[in-house]
Formats: structure tokens, sequence, C-alpha cells
């Protein structure tokens, strides 16, 4: 986020390079990267993946295809991008001497194409692998060379404190903190990091960002779509583990920190890792979790989850959450925070929504409303990316009365098109910037927290889909009602 920095000469190592991360965001972000002219110099990619009948003419081919389907036009740059930049190299059953095989054939394209040694290794594998991965680099020596080499890690990182843990020891016996790049996706997108400047280069703001004059947030994360294929993985997952402990989290210690003393990435990690300290335990009380059965999306009909196939049957996993915490410090003791994600939602939207105190009294009480409505602050992260400001003005002409409007500020509208969160964090790794990638600490940290809550379920009530969630969350949101209070 903050690389000015020059890109160095390097080769970035894909593990799992046969998959479907690969395909649909890694090969665009990093032949996009290229075709901008970020990447300079000589940047390599290779492959690495069981597939022992593919070579290099083989991936190529496949990442063609890829591109193609990405909306690449099959031209004369993607073309020659691909057969200049990227090679293959099988790791078989991953055994110690695969790994040997690909630290020779890392060696032998270093010294083709003079690289200095510098590697980025991306482990864009299921969880299971990572550990047997981590322990097949390091004993080959690939955590050292003779330039940098980084280690880049993809979520789920654990399923709760105890294996988060356990994985950062592993790391952390080959790889130092900062060679490692714990990827979160959602720290990449614009509005995220743009929440830290719309913080801290408005004074405006930050001077009522506090439990003074904050009334409550909101962080949600509303998905129109299912499990799409991935039941697998997300029946054993669901929906704390797969969005709430990392993606939700991060944006709240964004929106919640302190203001850092510098920008960068040790000062503005320190400062999350101190909010992600200062939350009260959860209070089961404040939690909800639903999982969807069947209903209609724009008009079209959708199974239930427990239909959707790969599903266990009876399944209890949560594909909705809702809940309420608090964080005890001096900015804001006394202001809950909402955190509410579900799959199978009546539209996709992300939004941060900063509610502000009412006026203690409205002067405006003999009139036609007299209730006031507070100012509302809301950072849209998707679908369409900007902010909004809630204010409240007279509508014209008699009787008297208030209405709701808003500024809004749209990014679209300004710039045009967003670079993909992908691009924004490879760039990162590739010049070294660890700001928005998430430290040992904070993983610790959400998992403590979340932890408990999943070694002793709570009941997944059952909430239609194309519906804002199961009853009980619109209890426990209160005057937010049926939509979270989202602001379209
Ligand atoms: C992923 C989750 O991390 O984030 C998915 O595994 C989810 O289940 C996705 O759909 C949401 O990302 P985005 O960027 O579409 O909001």
């Amino acid at each position: 986020m903050t690389s000015n920095n020059r890109v160095a000469p390097h080769l970035f190592v894909v593990l799992g390079a046969t998959g479907d991360l690969m395909r649909r965001k890694l090969l665009p972000a990093l032949f996009h990267l290229a075709a901008q002219g970020l990447l300079k110099g000589a940047a390599l990619i290779l492959g690495a993946a069981r597939k022992t009948d593919l070579d290099d003419a083989g991936f190529r081919a496949q990442a063609r295809e890829a591109l193609a389907a990405d909306g690449f036009s099959a031209d004369d740059l993607v073309g020659r991008w691909c057969d200049e930049c990227l090679f293959y190299q099988p790791i078989g059953l991953g055994e110690a001497e695969d790994y040997q095989a690909l630290a020779a054939r890392i060696a032998k394209l270093e010294q083709a194409h003079h690289l200095p040694g510098n590697r980025v290794f991306y482990l864009a594998l299921p969880p299971a692998a990572f550990p047997s991965t981590i322990v097949g680099l390091g004993e080959a020596g690939l955590h050292r060379s003779p330039g940098w080499s980084r280690l880049v890690i993809e979520k789920p990182f654990g399923r709760d404190l105890t294996s988060a843990q356990d994985l950062n020891r592993l790391l952390h016996r080959y790889f130092d903190e900062s060679q490692i790049y714990r990827i979160d996706h959602y720290l990449g997108k614009e509005t995220v990091q743009n929440l830290l400047v719309f913080r801290f280069a408005n004074a405006l703001f930050e001077s009522v960002w506090n439990r003074d004059r904050v009334k409550h947030i909101r962080i949600m994360v509303a998905e129109e779509l299912g499990v799409e294929g991935r039941a697998g993985y997300y029946d054993q997952t669901g929906a704390i583990r797969d969005m709430v402990q990392n993606h939700l989290m991060q944006l709240l210690t964004l929106a919640a920190m302190e203001v850092p003393e510098a920008f960068d990435g040790e000062a503005i990690r320190r400062e999350k890792i101190k909010v992600l300290r200062q939350i009260e335990p959860l209070d089961r009380e404040h939690v909800v979790f639903g999982q969807y059965i069947g209903g209609r999306i724009d008009g079209q009909e959708v199974p239930g989850y427990r239909d959707e196939p790969g599903v266990a049957p009876g399944s209890t996993t949560e594909t909705f959450v809702a809940l309420r915490l608090e964080v005890t410090n001096w900015r804001w003791q006394g202001v809950p925070f909402y955190l509410c994600a579900g799959k199978r939602l009546p539209r996709r939207l992300t939004q941060i929504v900063v509610a502000f105190r009412c006026p203690p009294v409205s002067v405006f009480r003999p009139f036609f409303r007299c209730e006031i409505d507070s100012n509302v602050v809301v950072i849209t992260l998707q679908p369409d990316e900007g902010f909004d400001l809630c204010f409240e003005v007279k509508a014209p002409g008699q009787p008297f009365s208030l209405q709701t409007h808003r500024l809004h500020f749209r990014y679209s509208e300004a710039f045009g098109r967003l670079p993909d969160a992908y691009e924004t964090l490879l760039l990162d790794i590739i010049t070294g910037d660890q700001t928005l990638f998430v430290h040992a600490d904070e993983v610790e940290a959400a998992w403590r927290l979340y932890t408990p809550l999943l070694e002793h379920r709570l009941p997944a009530y059952p909430y239609a889909a194309g519906t804002w969630g199961p009853p009980a969350a619109e209890h426990l949101l209160g005057d937010m009602r049926g939509s979270w209070g989202a602001v379209a």
C-alpha cells in the first residue's frame, strides 16, 4: 500500500499452481501488473503442483485459457507474457526429493535469467497442505536465499486458537515474521485502505470518532451467493471461520484503531493488535447463528443449505452470524459493535456504518416528525465502493417536516476502474510492504475471541434464502430492523 518501493527482479513461485485460486485470481492479477509495466525487469513465475504430466508448454497453454476466460483478449501481449514468464515444476507427492528438485529448478532459472535470488513462495493450497509444504520448503533450505525470500499463506489460518498457534510455531521454525505474508483479501480492497485515509486525513471525522459521539458501529457482509460448489470446504468451516474471525475482524480493527505513530506496516499492525486485545469475551446471549433454507432470490428459486451438493445431511454449520461485541478502551467503552455476515441474503452488500448520537433534545418536537434520525457515515466496500454521509434536512413547504438525505462519493465516478484486491496485495508482497497483511499476534488474538464459541456451538436458526437472516438476529440488532439498517 505504501509501495513507491522499487520492484526488484524476482521469481514468484506458486505452490498449487493448477488450482482455482491461481486461475481465477493470481494469474489475472500478475498479468495485469505486468501489462501495466509495474513489474518491470525480470519477474518470472514458476508454477508448482502435483500434476506430473504437465510441462512448461502445457502450463502456459492453461494460463492462456485462464486469462481468456477472465476477459483478457488472446493477443500477442498475453501470448508473449505466458511464453516468456511462466514455467512449471511438478512436485509429485511432495516428498523431500520433490522439494530438492524444486530448489534445483529455482537455481537453474535464476542462473539462466540472471536473477539475484529474490523469491516469493505463494501457498495457493488447501489448509491441510500448509504444514507439509512449509516443512518441504524449509528442509530444502528455501527459506533462505541469496536475496530475499517471502512466504505467502492464504486463509483460513488455523481452525481455532490451538491450530493457529501450531501453524505459527511451524512457520517460525523456518521463516521470520518479517518474511511471512498472511493474506486477507479484504485488506487489499481500495475502500478498506481508504478507511485509514478517511479517518486520519480528515480531522472532521476523527474528532467525533469516539464514545462521546458514536451510538454504534455496524459491520456487515451480506452475500447473495450460497456455497457455490465449495460445500466440502464450507461445511467444515462455517461463517465464523470463513468470514467473521478474519475479514470482519480486520474491518473492525481498522474502524476502531487509534492513530498509528506512522503510516507503516509495523505501526498499523501494533494498533490493530491493541484493539483485538481490548475486545471483551463474547457474550453468547449476543450471538445468533443461522442456516438458510430454500427460498427465492431475485425471483429465482434457490435450494436450502442442506440440499446443496456436498453438504452433510443434517449439517448444523452456520451460514449466517450476527453478534454484538464491545471494545473496552477509552475511545469505545460502551459503544456496541454489531457484526453480521451471511450467505443467501437478498443482495450483495458490504458496509461499515457508523451511527452518531442524536441531538440531546429535539427542538422540532412540536412538528410533524419529532424523532430525529442519527447522522450516519456509511462506508460501502461493495458492490458500489464509496462513502455516504446521511443528514437531516427540512423538506420544502408545509407542514414542517424533516427528511434524511445524503452526500455521496463513489469511487467509480471519481476514478474509474479500481485495482483488484489481489493486484494490490501481490505488488505489496513483491515490494516487501507488510502493512496489509496479518501479523501472527492478530490471528491468535482473533481466534482467542472466537474459539470458545466454536467449542460450544449455538444452534443455527433457519432463515429463508433471500431474507436478512433469522428473526432472532433482528431482535439482537434491535433498531436496525429487517435489513440491518443497510443503506443502499
Ligand atoms: C472468502 C470466503 O474469503 O470471501 C467466501 O471464503 C466469500 O466464502 C468471499 O464468499 C467473499 O469475498 P468478497 O470479496 O466477494 O466479498
